[in-house]
């Protein structure tokens, strides 16, 4: 059987240049694949659809970094672009008994009818971006005016964040999640965070709001109150899991549609469904492209591979949405197929805790914004990717309504 020992791993490009590309070498190397991510730290990528639903609910696997010595004995490079996902001890990192309290006092807090109680405030959101856009003449940037905005601003309110510096929040957050960062960028992206956040849950704790925020401190499940720490874990988590991925479905989506016309007309003539075509868009092109952690707590075989106890391994989103194996002409996105059942929120203990949010706010997104400008054209290419293999999407989606 091979191992880590008798591979060679790949490196993985931090800037997450093509990713889809680099996806389809490594799945042709079955359902697990050695690679090196920054800093030279070798980690299994997971790319096969069926191998990846498994390990994510494998008791034999954990997102405790506490189990991965390289980690607990302190063998990681100095100011690590990803240290991010290690060293915050949040619902991301922590598993079993730990998760599921921290898990529940979040969901308890974010229930589905406080999630469909948004619904008209993400429309009015909506309306007025697109009025803004409407009144820019020539060309705009989708993704700065409208994609970013929208769910960061429903983020914010969720939480109850005051009108703070957003510029600030999205500069942080995209460090926090940007691979190819800087050494000590993303230490100092998350003490930034960390006081801005503290400030907010200090404030909220002295005088409480109806926002998640003051529900995370108010929480108790079986009498346990999140300690301060979590409060700002939960906070921080929530925030940028909360937009940095919607931005990028919304404008995966846009950009998919708009390089396909036909598809495009059918489903405005409503022959297709928004909500199709954000699974759909889910599948083809994951926002997130592939998500550190988890480590293997036993020695586990895969095929012909031998992962080994206290190996990483990095769930591979974006390569298992277009694994062959599981979709018919998985590099084609086609709203039209049958309901893909990807795994592009994840799977088993850690499922995303706001799909139904991020589902909700694209399909208004897409919708209204095809609504109001039904000739929506691009008028450069899009296809600068954003520097982080964690996230897959572009920075750029130059638009005109005409
Ligand atoms: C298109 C939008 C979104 C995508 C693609 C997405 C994707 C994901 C994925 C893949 C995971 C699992 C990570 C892993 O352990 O491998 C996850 C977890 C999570 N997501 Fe989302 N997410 C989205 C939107 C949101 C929103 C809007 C929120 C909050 C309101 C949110 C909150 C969370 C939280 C708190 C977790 C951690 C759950 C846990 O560890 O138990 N996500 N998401």
């Amino acid at each position: 059987m091979e191992t880590s020992d008798t591979l060679s791993p790949l490196p993985l490009d931090p800037f997450g240049r093509d990713q889809h590309r680099e996806n389809a070498r490594l799945r042709a190397l079955g359902p697990v694949a050695l690679v090196e991510l920054p800093g030279g730290v070798p980690a299994w990528a997971i790319t096969h659809h069926e191998t990846l639903q498994q390990l994510l609910a494998d008791p034999r696997v954990t997102k405790d970094p506490r189990q991965w010595p390289t980690y607990a004995e302190g063998k990681l490079p100095a100011d690590w672009a990803l240290i991010n996902f290690v060293n915050v001890p949040g619902m991301l990192t922590r598993d079993g008994a730990d998760h599921r309290r921290l898990r529940a006092l979040s969901s308890q807090a974010m229930t589905p009818r406080r999630i469909a109680a948004l619904r008209p405030r993400i429309e009015q959101l909506t309306a007025q971006l697109l009025d803004d856009l409407a009144a820019q003449d020539g060309e705009f940037e989708l993704r700065t005016a409208f994609a970013f905005p929208l769910p960061l601003q429903v983020i914010a309110e969720l939480l109850g964040l005051p009108a703070m510096d957003r510029d600030t929040l999205r500069d942080l957050s995209d460090t926090l999640l940007n691979s190819s960062a800087a050494p000590g960028e993303t230490l100092a992206a998350q003490l930034q965070m960390f006081a801005l956040l503290g400030a907010v849950a200090e404030a909220k704790r002295a005088e409480p709001g109806d926002d998640l925020t003051s529900a995370l401190i108010a929480a108790r499940e079986e009498g346990e109150q999140l300690t301060d720490e979590e409060v700002v874990v939960t906070m921080l988590t929530v925030l940028v899991a909360g937009h940095e991925t919607t931005i990028n479905l919304i404008t995966n989506a846009v950009r998919a549609l708009l390089a396909d016309p036909d598809q495009l007309a059918r489903v405005q003539a409503g022959e297709l469904s928004w909500s199709a075509v954000v699974e759909e868009t889910l599948r083809y092109d994951s926002p997130v492209g592939q998500f550190p952690l988890r480590f293997a707590t036993e020695d586990i075989a895969v095929g012909e591979v031998l992962i080994r106890r206290g190996e990483a391994l990095l769930a591979s989103y974006a390569a298992a949405g277009r694994d062959g194996g599981q979709f018919a002409d998985a590099d084609t996105f086609d709203a039209a197929r049958p309901t893909p059942r990807h795994l592009s929120f994840g799977h088993g203990p850690h499922f995303c805790l706001g799909a139904g949010l991020a589902r909700m706010e694209a399909e208004i997104a897409l919708s209204a914004l095809f609504a109001r400008f039904p000739k929506l054209r691009l008028t450069r290419p899009a296809t600068q990717p954003i520097p982080s293999f964690i996230i897959n999407s572009v920075t750029e989606l130059w638009a005109a309504a005409e």
